[in-house]
């Protein structure tokens, strides 16, 4: 069976193409702020990725890098000064936070208009209540993506393997609401899943987002399978001059072949992470403005 790739770097250029034109349009540009603690080599990577596709669709964007030692009332109050800056439509605070920084009390402290993120309790709630308004932007990405590619959700069993408050879980709420792209019945697996095999197999849409470099093989899943693949996960690799390549936390190589559709890692869900993001910084401008 030929595999189709799920590229989400192509419908990432359409989005783009699509929020150029409405912000030529807009009274003025959305305004984006990424809050990066610490060095973390994969966070610095997002985070440039943000800010490239901000330049490209004529965003406003600041970027606030600060050091791993940065205190917890240092980064309420860049917040609360972010919060309150009339030409800053969506926060975004990169995750994970150094350690010894409450993450919960951070996320709350995003006005919930501004939280393009989609992590505040509030529009979390709002997920859970069946009336979504910031929704978590790699979850929507991979609506997105099914619907590009017009593979159906509706009464499909979804197997997602992962429950993180990124990805896992307002993935599961958002595949099982009652709306045009949901209804679909939906699994969630974690690390201590009994049989994970027998589960991600019945399924008909495998969601890979556990983080672990290449876990799903040709054995967890069955042919005619999509597989939708979150992780990114560096892999050394001695022969390549930065010395690792990035791999899935899907075998892509062992299952090429076998399962009907697999989204590429780079070049996939990536991709569609940020364009999502873009929407809601859009959307938190319009709403902000008044036209939405
Ligand atoms: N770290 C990994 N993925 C994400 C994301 O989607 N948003 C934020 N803020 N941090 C992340």
């Amino acid at each position: 069976m030929e595999t189709m790739l799920l590229k989400g770097a192509v419908v990432r250029d359409t989005v783009f193409a699509e929020l150029r034109e409405q912000v030529v349009a807009a009274p003025r540009p959305p305004g984006l702020a990424v809050v990066l603690v610490g060095d973390d080599p994969a966070s610095q990577i997002y985070v440039g990725h943000k800010e490239k596709g901000c330049e490209t669709v004529g965003f406003h964007h600041v970027t606030h890098r600060l050091p791993t030692d940065t205190t917890e009332e240092d980064l309420l109050a860049l917040i609360t000064a972010l919060n309150r800056d009339p030409a800053i439509d969506g926060i975004l605070i990169q995750l994970p936070l150094p350690v010894g920084i409450d993450q919960s009390l951070i996320l709350r402290t995003v006005d919930p208009r501004k939280d393009v993120d989609g992590f505040h309790p509030e529009n979390l709630g709002l997920l859970v209540a069946g009336t979504p308004s910031f929704v978590p932007c790699t979850p929507k990405g991979i609506l997105r993506l099914l619907t590009h590619y017009e593979i159906p959700v509706a009464h499909q069993r979804v197997t997602i393997v992962g429950r993180s408050v990124i990805v896992g879980r307002p993935l599961a709420l958002l595949l099982s609401l009652k709306r045009a792209v949901g209804n679909a019945t939906v699994t969630v697996c974690h690390s201590g899943t009994t049989d994970l095999a027998a589960e991600t197999r019945r399924a008909d849409i495998v969601v890979a987002a556990m983080g672990a470099a290449r876990f799903l093989g040709p054995d967890h899943l069955s042919a005619g399978t999509t597989v939708i693949d979150v992780g990114i996960n560096r892999v050394e690799a001695p022969e390549r001059k930065r010395g690792y390549r990035l791999v899935g936390d899907v075998d892509a190589e062992a299952v090429k072949g076998h399962v009907a559709a697999l989204t590429p890692v780079p070049g996939g869900i990536g991709p569609m992470t940020i364009a999502m993001l873009l929407e809601n910084t859009f959307e938190a401008m319009a709403r902000r403005e008044g036209l939405a």
